[in-house]
C-alpha cells in the first residue's frame, strides 16, 4: 500500500512515464486507482485537501464540507454571470472523493451523481451523504464516462482531479 505522503506524486503517474503504455492503447488506471483507494483508507480528507495541520485524519468534518459549500457557492455565482443557461435537473461531480462538492451541488440541482475511480472514496461518500437518493455515488474504473448516456447531465463539475492527469487522460473523459 502506498504511503499517504505519496498523494502528490500522483501527477507523475509513477511507472514508465507513459500513461497510455498498456496493451491496445487503453489507459492503465490500475495504479491511479490503487493509490487513491489507499488514501481513501488511510487519510482521505487530507489526501483531498492536503493542509499540513490536517494531516493524520485531523480534518474537522464540518469544516471540510463547509469548504465545499463555499466553493460551489462561488462557482454558481460565476456561472450565473455567463451568457449560458442550463437546467437544474442533473449534475455530475467527476472525481467526487468523499462527496464534498457533490453534496454542495444539491443547493442547485435535483439529482447528483458523484463518480470516482477509488472504491474506498465512494464508500465514504455514501457514508457521509446527507441527501438520501438525491446523491448517488458510482465507482468508475474505465478511462471514459460511457456508463452515462450522452447528454444525461445538465452540468458537470470537477475540481482537483483532471490536473493529476496528462491531457490525454482528461480528454478521454471529456
Ligand atoms: C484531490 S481529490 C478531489 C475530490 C473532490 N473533487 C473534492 O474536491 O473534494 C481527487 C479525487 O479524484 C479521484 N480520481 C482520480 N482520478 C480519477 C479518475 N480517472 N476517474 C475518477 N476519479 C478519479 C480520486 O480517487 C480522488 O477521490
Amino acid at each position: 500500500m502506498p504511503r499517504v505522503d505519496e498523494a502528490w506524486t500522483l501527477g507523475t503517474f509513477a511507472g514508465n512515464g507513459d500513461p497510455r503504455s498498456s496493451r491496445e492503447g487503453v489507459m492503465d488506471l490500475g495504479q491511479l486507482k490503487r493509490h487513491w483507494n489507499a488514501f481513501g483508507k488511510t487519510d482521505p480528507l487530507w489526501a483531498i485537501i492536503a493542509l499540513p495541520d490536517k494531516k493524520g485524519n485531523k480534518w474537522d468534518m464540518d469544516e471540510f464540507f463547509d469548504r465545499g459549500e463555499a466553493e460551489i457557492g462561488s462557482v454558481m455565482a460565476y456561472a450565473r454571470q455567463l451568457p449560458v443557461s442550463f437546467r437544474s435537473r442533473r449534475a455530475l461531480d467527476f472525481g467526487c472523493g468523499v462527496g464534498r462538492l457533490t453534496q454542495a451541488l444539491t443547493a442547485r440541482f435535483d439529482e447528483l451523481v458523484g463518480v470516482d475511480v477509488a472504491p474506498s472514496m465512494i464508500r465514504l461518500a455514501r457514508r457521509y451523504n446527507r441527501h438520501g437518493r438525491r446523491c448517488r455515488y458510482v465507482v468508475n474504473g474505465e478511462d471514459n464516462l460511457r456508463l452515462f448516456p450522452s447528454d444525461h447531465f445538465d452540468f458537470v463539475y470537477s475540481n482537483m482531479v483532471l490536473q493529476h492527469m496528462r491531457p490525454a487522460y482528461a480528454k478521454a473523459y471529456i
